[in-house]
């Protein structure tokens, strides 16, 4: 049985993760949500009021910064570690949602998150999502994918999952205003920005179940592993 490395990039909230995580269980293989590791830096400087305009404190703070992710039993995936305290509650807050697509643009950081990523995928046998794991993290991935879905339903996908986690104050107008503006920020950046790699394959998710998307993908996956 070939293990393979699977990149899965597209806009926020088309259910990359949720969809990285199914794929990963199926497959018995290693989810890595590469957003996380950027809300969790961006968690850090926000807490630690880096000024991100000073190269010197951002990479003073990229020194201070330690990244693990270990395995939640209960949730059937990763929890991501900031300097040991686990923090996946935290960095999905507005605040974080809100500042992490400029934090994510700064070169530095990008190097800092990739080069962790890449070591990730030496063992293969992992699935990571993020926007740029097709083109930048794992250019030679053997199963790309790029999701889409309609805006209102991504809005209304992320608006139910924030009020699942008792966020209720907050608007599809807020929500739809935050999707558009980091699609915004990440698709216009200079570096690694948000695209669809030339060899991954189009899936958009608006109208499949989760269990229709599984199937599709897992009909890809044994194409490209000739097994799985
Ligand atoms: O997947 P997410 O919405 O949790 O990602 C949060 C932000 O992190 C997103 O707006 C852009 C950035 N990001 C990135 O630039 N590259 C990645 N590989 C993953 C996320």
């Amino acid at each position: 049985m070939k293990k393979i490395v699977i990149a899965i990039d597209g806009y926020s909230s088309c259910g990359k993760s949720t969809m990285a995580k199914q794929l990963a269980t199926a497959l018995n293989y290693v989810f890595i949500d590469s957003g996380a590791m950027y809300r969790a830096i961006t968690l850090y400087f926000l807490n630690n009021n880096i000024d991100i305009k000073n190269d010197t404190a951002v990479s003073n703070a990229l020194n201070n910064i330690h990244l693990k992710f270990v395995y939640n039993e209960a949730e059937g995936k990763s929890d991501i570690l900031l300097n040991n305290e686990n923090v996946e509650t935290a960095i999905r807050e507005m605040k974080v949602s809100e500042y992490v697509s400029t934090v994510a643009a700064i070169e530095a950081v990008r190097i800092f998150a990739v080069a962790q990523q890449q070591q990730m995928g030496i063992a293969k046998g992992i699935v990571m999502d993020g926007r740029d794991i097709g083109t930048t993290v794992f250019p030679n991935a053997e199963l790309k994918i790029f999701v889409t879905a309609d805006v209102d339903t991504r809005v209304q996908r992320r608006l139910t999952e924030l009020h699942n986690k008792g966020n209720m104050n907050i608007s599809f107008a807020e929500v739809k205003q935050n999707l558009i503006s980091r699609d915004h920020i990440d698709s216009t950046r200079t570096i690694s920005p948000l695209r669809q790699a030339a060899d991954a394959l189009l899936l958009d998710n608006t109208h499949l179940t989760r269990e229709e998307q599984l199937n599709i993908i897992l009909n890809w996956v044994k194409e490209r592993s000739g097994n799985y």
